[in-house]
């Protein structure tokens, strides 16, 4: 096979393993939030904004990690504005979020699922 041929097979080997990789599009069969997949601006899931932005550290259910605390058990006497106010500030090792990585109105949902889930 000359060399020209053999590129010309590993990029349609390339794209046709990219076209069959994601068949459904964004739909997540695992995902059970009926919520998802249909979020807008106006509407922010606060569960999907924990597994994007605070999942990482803090853990699946806020259970910690490595990288950040758990959430669950600790957050006794906390409110929602305190929620808020960390995740914009930042704490020792926690980096603040800015409005461009998470908007008013998706810090509103956060802290709410945040505090319903591990709020006292
Ligand atoms: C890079 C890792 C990291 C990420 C991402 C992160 N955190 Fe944190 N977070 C930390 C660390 C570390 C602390 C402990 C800060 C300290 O030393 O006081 C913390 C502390 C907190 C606290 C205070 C806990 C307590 O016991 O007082 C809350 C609430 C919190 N984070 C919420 C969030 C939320 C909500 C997000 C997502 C927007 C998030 N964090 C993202 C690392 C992270």
């Amino acid at each position: 096979m000359s060399l020209r041929a053999s590129v010309l097979g590993a990029l349609l080997g390339a794209v046709i393993a990219f076209g069959t990789a994601c068949p459904d599009g964004p739909t997540d069969p695992t995902d059970t939030d009926p919520d998802s997949g249909t979020d807008t601006a106006s509407d922010p899931d606060g569960q999907d904004l924990y597994e994007s932005h605070c999942q990482g550290c803090h853990g699946a259910g806020g259970g910690g990690t490595g990288s950040g605390p758990a959430l669950a058990g600790h957050l006794a006497g906390k409110t929602e504005q305190d929620i808020r106010s960390i995740v914009r500030n930042g704490e020792e090792q926690m980096p603040p979020f800015t409005a461009d990585q998470i908007t008013d109105s998706e810090l509103d949902a956060l802290a709410t699922y945040v505090i319903n889930q591990w709020g006292s």
